[in-house]
């Protein structure tokens, strides 16, 4: 198996960490995360959704979750010592249209890569689930242990390969920390990687978007939510602290730890409306917004206790909060044009000053 990349081989004495997934949006944050913390990092990805040039940190496979055999030739030739796992389309309202693909790609794509790991004598993975499966919960804090009832595919696919990890290391010893993501944002603080998704479908770079171009209105997903100024709340973390968590999780499994399924988020909620004004206010420019109707499969308000990934991982985001999210997003997408989406061409990654 050809590796391509700048390590320059493995140092024995480094643990190595394949990423699947490691080209997107928190899986390249993830491999800079993890190679500041001394891993030895490897990307596998087919590049349908990530990128080439956001591969920085280590060796690059191109390969799909779906060829079992690339999978399987993957881990034997790296051997890692931790798999991160971050394929998955991830769009709820996507999700509610083509089911199939979701349960292809994150359901049957996940259990090819728990079997790659099995037939490659790999026990221990990190897998990035979601706030997703806990459906429409009535909370104001979600803990570990609320009940699970997911409203979308997306969040059924996903709790369906949480459940399959369970079963795995109950019957062939695989341990793996399950990391529900509430809302990643931000970019990476110096700017090496950050949010780029063709089609985008996220609060903040859409807003950007808004305050970037003339030809885009933003638009607000309903503003008769049972909340406080009738927009949707979502719990935002910081996507550099959520790939701090990465590392400690893989940490805590090569420590011996049992597998979990711990909750990422920093414990605040910010409305739609509350984040469209923080970015019209870092950006110094008025933002054209309209009020659209609800979007499929959103729930009203999801915010997480980060309890659990205090307590087990010593993890806790950044002080910074929204305000560095906000700003380091801003940057991403106005000053270098990297968050542009569009067609796959070599000119978009060409860095363009927007004044
Ligand atoms: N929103 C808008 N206008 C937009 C885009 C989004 O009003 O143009 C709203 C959404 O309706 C939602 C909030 O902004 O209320 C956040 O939307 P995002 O699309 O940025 O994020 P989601 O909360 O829908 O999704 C995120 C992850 C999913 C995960 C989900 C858990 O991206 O992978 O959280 O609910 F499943």
């Amino acid at each position: 198996m050809a590796l391509s990349g700048d390590s320059g081989g493995a140092d024995t004495a480094m643990q190595t960490v394949l990423v699947i997934g490691g080209a997107g949006y928190v899986g390249s944050h993830c491999c800079k995360q993890f190679a500041l913390a001394g891993w030895r990092v490897v990307t596998f990805d087919n590049l349908s959704t990530g990128w080439r040039d956001l591969v920085k940190w280590g060796d690059f496979i191109e390969g799909d979750i779906l060829d079992l055999p690339t999978l399987k030739a993957a881990i034997r030739a790296t051997t890692p010592d931790v798999v991160a796992h971050f394929v998955g389309l991830t769009d709820v309202a996507g999700s509610m249209a083509d089911p199939a693909s979701y349960y292809r790609t994150n359901v049957v794509g996940s259990m090819n890569v728990a079997d790659a790991m099995r037939a490659g004598g790999r026990d221990k993975i990190v897998f990035s689930s979601t706030a997703a499966t806990y459906g429409a919960p009535q909370v104001e804090l979600l803990t570990e242990e609320h009940r699970q009832e997911p409203i979308s595919p997306y969040g059924s696919t996903k709790l369906i390969a949480e459940r399959m990890l369970l079963h795995y290391e109950t019957a062939y010893g695989l341990r793996s920390v399950a990391l529900r993501y509430f809302n990643a944002a931000g970019a990476d603080r110096d700017g090496d990687t950050g949010e780029r998704h063709h089609p985008e479908t996220h609060l903040i770079p859409l807003a950007a978007r808004g305050l970037l171009r003339d030809d885009y209105v933003f638009t607000i997903f309903g503003e008769d939510f049972d909340t406080r100024d009738g927009t949707a709340v979502r719990d935002y973390v910081h996507v550099s602290d959520l790939a701090r968590a990465h590392v400690a999780a893989a940490d805590y499994l090569v420590a011996g730890g049992i597998s979990q399924a711990i909750n990422l988020g920093s414990g605040t909620g910010s409305t739609v409306m509350e984040i469209a004004n923080a970015i019209e206010a870092v950006a110094g420019r008025r933002l054209q917004r309209r009020i659209g109707p609800r979007r499929a499969g959103d729930p009203a308000v999801l915010v997480a206790s980060n309890q659990k990934a205090k307590r087990l991982l010593g993890w806790s985001p950044r002080p910074l909060g929204l305000s560095e999210i906000i700003r380091t997003a801003w940057r991403w997408h106005s000053v270098t044009d990297h968050g542009w989406v569009g067609p796959k061409t070599p000119e978009i990654l060409q860095p363009r000053l927007v004044t």
